[in-house]
């Protein structure tokens, strides 16, 4: 007998032709899942979120940069971003042109944006001082600004990345001065972007965004891009019913927007958007093994190897990842409890899940986080000299692949000159 806690997997026949059990037994824990299906759902979302036809889906790589992934969000059909040299490098394997990489930067050294500029890359630059470096270094260029209207959106205010208390982009006071520096180095200001914060839910604070920057577009003549940036919230509370984005609602606001500034500014322009969570975080489940069950003083935690090494958000953010259950030999014990689900970190607030009402949770069972493919891996690391997770993917087909092998002691022990 089985018993399987599965409410968002199981209706979704998110493991295809295998099993959570299954892919423990094959790849160990923890484990990263994504259900191929369900990613390619989501890039063609989001390219069919409106109908305005000069119209790009900037794929947000730092949300997720995995090699194979990037590859499939190339199939079909997606741009991306970059905001390293790094994230360039892996993009450039996965296939892409530079001329569908944009580059948008923060506190880059001379050396980094040079090398940028030596590829062919299109940059766009958040303070005047890198508008500056870019001037001194290709005078003449094509550039492109990030601009802060002063909205602000985002789950946490470390994500919130317009309006006054960030440090992103140029504010609305700095514009003449802006001009003055594009002057000065000759430079053509071909495109605008902006990204008001990560993870919103209710639209009215991005369309306002949208609107404000629209505005400011117009008294610049040669724009050939204008982008949006990303935030397109997904829901973490899917187990209780937690409704999406309405995107057909949204999309049609914004063709609305899109139309109104064509007609004004008297020709078209690209408008792009740049989602990394929309397009990553629902196509993958963090799979982990409980080791141990207790409890302290009046608290009772199932001890599992998902430890913030694995998955930072819920320490980082506070964040809410709905938690499932599979027990391969065994049945629901009847009882439901308040239970934290917890890492192996030396630290209290190693917690993945805190005092959630779940049904009994036994030693070796396997514990499923949801939504985890947004800064999920891209955000883990080594701390207590762990090994970063391996990834596998379920393929269309529904069988599965290894897309990134763990970590192993030796990848430790490198780097230290003798
Ligand atoms: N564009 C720019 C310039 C960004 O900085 C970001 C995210 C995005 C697009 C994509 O935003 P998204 O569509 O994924 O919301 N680690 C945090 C989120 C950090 C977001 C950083 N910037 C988390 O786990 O919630």
């Amino acid at each position: 007998m089985a018993f399987y806690y599965d409410g968002y997997t199981g209706p979704q026949k998110f493991w295809g032709r295998t099993s959570p059990e299954e892919l423990v037994r094959e790849y160990g824990t923890p484990l990263y899942v994504y259900n191929e299906r369900i990613l390619r759902e989501r890039c063609r979302e989001m390219k069919n979120l409106v109908k305005y036809p000069n119209f790009a889906v900037n794929y947000s790589a730092k949300a997720n940069s995995n090699l194979h992934f990037l590859r499939i969000v190339r199939e079909e059909g997606l741009v991306v971003d970059a905001m390293s040299l790094g994230e360039i490098a892996v993009e450039e394997a996965a296939g892409f042109d530079h001329d569908h990489i944009f580059f948008i930067s923060n506190n880059m050294s001379r050396e980094e944006m040079a090398a940028v500029i030596e590829k062919g890359i299109l940059i766009s630059v958040d303070s005047l001082s890198q508008l500056e470096m870019f001037g001194g270094l290709c005078p003449g260029g094509d550039i492109c600004v990030r601009l802060n209207t002063g909205i602000g959106a985002g789950h946490s205010a470390k994500v919130v990345t317009g309006g006054h208390e960030t440090k992103f982009a140029i504010d609305l006071g700095k514009i003449e001065e802006m001009k003055g520096i594009l002057e000065k180095y000759n430079l053509r200001l071909v495109g605008v972007n902006q990204h008001i914060g990560s993870l919103f839910m209710d639209p009215e604070p991005y369309l306002e965004s949208m609107k404000a920057l629209l505005e400011l577009c117009k008294q610049f003549p040669d724009l050939k891009i204008i982008d949006f940036g990303g935030g397109f919230g997904v829901p973490y509370h899917k187990l209780d019913g937690q409704e999406r984005l309405d995107l057909a609602s949204l999309g049609r606001r914004m063709d609305e927007l899109f139309a109104e500034f064509v007609r004004e500014y008297g020709r078209e322009v690209q408008f792009k958007i740049e989602p990394g969570r929309y397009i990553s975080a629902e196509c993958c489940v963090l799979l982990g093994k409980v080791h141990a069950v207790k409890t302290v003083y009046e608290n009772k935690y199932a001890g599992t190897d998902l430890g913030f090494n694995v998955l930072v958000r819920p320490v980082m953010y506070d964040s809410w990842h709905d938690v499932e259950i599979y027990r391969e030999d065994g049945e629901d014990t009847g009882r439901r409890e308040e239970i934290s689900v917890v890492g192996n970190i030396c630290e209290s607030g190693d917690i993945i899940a805190k005092k959630r009402m779940l049904p009994e949770i036994l030693e070796n069972d396997i514990i499923g986080v949801l939504d985890a493919g947004a800064y999920g891996y891209a955000m883990s690391s080594n701390y207590n000299n762990r090994l970063r997770p391996a990834e596998v993917l379920i393929q269309e087909d529904g069988k599965a692949r290894l897309i990134r092998r763990r970590d192993t002691i030796e990848d430790l022990l490198r780097g230290f000159p003798e």
